[in-house]
């Protein structure tokens, strides 16, 4: 029997954690500007949900300056890895919960802000998580992402990866433009407050808000 795409890619993920955790991040500097910015929209009562947290880094480093991050990813190896650094940080304010963003039954309305950093360009329904995260999220709320966009130009990754993927060596990927994501955002309802494609990797960092 052929498993559903949701178990191969937690199956896919749980493989690779130990290695994604060991791995430097890309360009500090940019990772450190990302976190600034996220934080310049974070007040010590917000309730921040992200998904696709990985193993933890990005919420560990934004537990200090919120109430409460629910901190999910569908790979329960992302999961155990990410709370063995939150422990370890004595970080109590974070809650690691292994499910995919479509399970979330917190009610509309929830979150003050919610992060899927590197995460839309791996889902195949990635306009419907979109959607999901604005009716997640409060009135003025914003919904931070950063997202791989491999589509409007040929890249050599595009040859590559469904070699890659037969293998068992790739997870599904979105070939997005930039200017897909940012139609998207719109046709969800959200304006987008920050636009900001950073480095040459053709990745696109949206600050996105929903209306008051
Ligand atoms: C490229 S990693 C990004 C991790 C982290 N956000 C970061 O920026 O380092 C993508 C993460 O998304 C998770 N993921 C993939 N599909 C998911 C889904 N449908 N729901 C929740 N998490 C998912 C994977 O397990 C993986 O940890």
């Amino acid at each position: 029997m052929t498993a559903s795409p949701a178990a191969a890619s937690a199956t896919f993920w749980d493989k690779v954690a130990e290695k994604y955790a060991a791995r430097p991040v890309a360009d500090e500097e940019v990772y450190q500007r990302k976190l600034e910015i996220t934080q310049e929209h974070f007040t010590p009562e917000s309730m921040v949900l992200e998904f696709g947290c990985g193993t933890g880094s990005t919420a560990i480093a934004h537990a200090p300056f919120v109430k409460h991050i629910l901190a999910t990813d569908i790979s329960g190896e992302m999961i155990n890895i990410a709370r063995g650094k939150a422990e370890a940080a004595n970080i109590q304010n974070i809650t690691f919960e292994q499910t995919r963003l479509d399970d979330l039954s917190q009610a509309a309305g929830s979150f003050d802000a919610v992060l899927g950093l590197n995460i839309l360009h791996l889902l195949p329904n990635w306009e419907a998580a979109i959607a999901k995260s604005f009716d997640l999220l409060k009135p003025g709320g914003v919904f931070v992402t950063s997202t791989g966009c491999l589509g409007g130009s040929f890249s050599f990754f595009r040859l590559i990866i469904p070699i890659m993927q037969l293998v068992g060596k790739a997870p599904f990927i979105a070939y997005l433009s930039q200017d897909e994501v940012r139609d998207a955002m719109r046709r969800a309802g959200f304006s987008i407050e920050k636009d900001w494609a950073p480095g040459k990797g053709g990745s696109i960092f949206l600050v996105a808000k929903k209306p008051i």
